[in-house]
C-alpha cells in the first residue's frame, strides 16, 4: 500500500510541477496573477486546506498544465487495460 502510494505520487506530482514550473517560465502575465491571488488570499498567513481552495486561478493553471502535459496519458490506460477510453 505505501509503495503503491510512493510509485503513483511520487512521478505524477514531480512531473506536473516539472511542467507547470516549465510553462510558468514562459508566461510572467500568468505568473504575476498567480502571485496576486496568492497574496490577496493568504496575506501573511501560512495556507491551510480551506484556504488552498480558494486559490482558483492557481488551480485552473495546474489544471491547464495537466492538460497540456498530462503525468497520465490516456492512451496508458488504452494500452495497458484496454478499455474504451
Ligand atoms: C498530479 C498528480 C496526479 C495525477 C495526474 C494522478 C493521476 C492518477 C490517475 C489518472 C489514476 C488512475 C485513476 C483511474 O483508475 O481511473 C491514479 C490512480 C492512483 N493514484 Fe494518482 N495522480 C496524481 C497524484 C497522486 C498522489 C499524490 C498519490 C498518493 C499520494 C496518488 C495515488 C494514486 C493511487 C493509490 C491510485 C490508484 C487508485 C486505485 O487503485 O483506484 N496519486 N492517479
Amino acid at each position: 500500500m505505501i509503495l503503491n502510494m510512493i510509485i503513483a505520487g511520487r512521478d505524477t506530482t514531480a512531473q506536473s510541477l516539472a511542467w507547470t514550473c516549465y510553462l510558468l517560465a514562459q508566461h510572467k502575465e500568468v505568473r504575476e496573477k498567480i502571485i496576486e491571488e496568492v497574496d490577496s488570499v493568504l496575506g501573511d498567513a501560512d495556507p491551510d486546506y480551506e484556504s488552498l481552495k480558494e486559490l482558483t486561478y492557481l488551480q485552473a493553471v495546474i489544471t491547464e498544465s495537466l492538460r497540456l502535459y498530462p503525468s497520465v496519458p490516456r492512451f496508458f490506460f488504452f494500452f495497458f487495460f484496454l478499455k474504451n477510453y
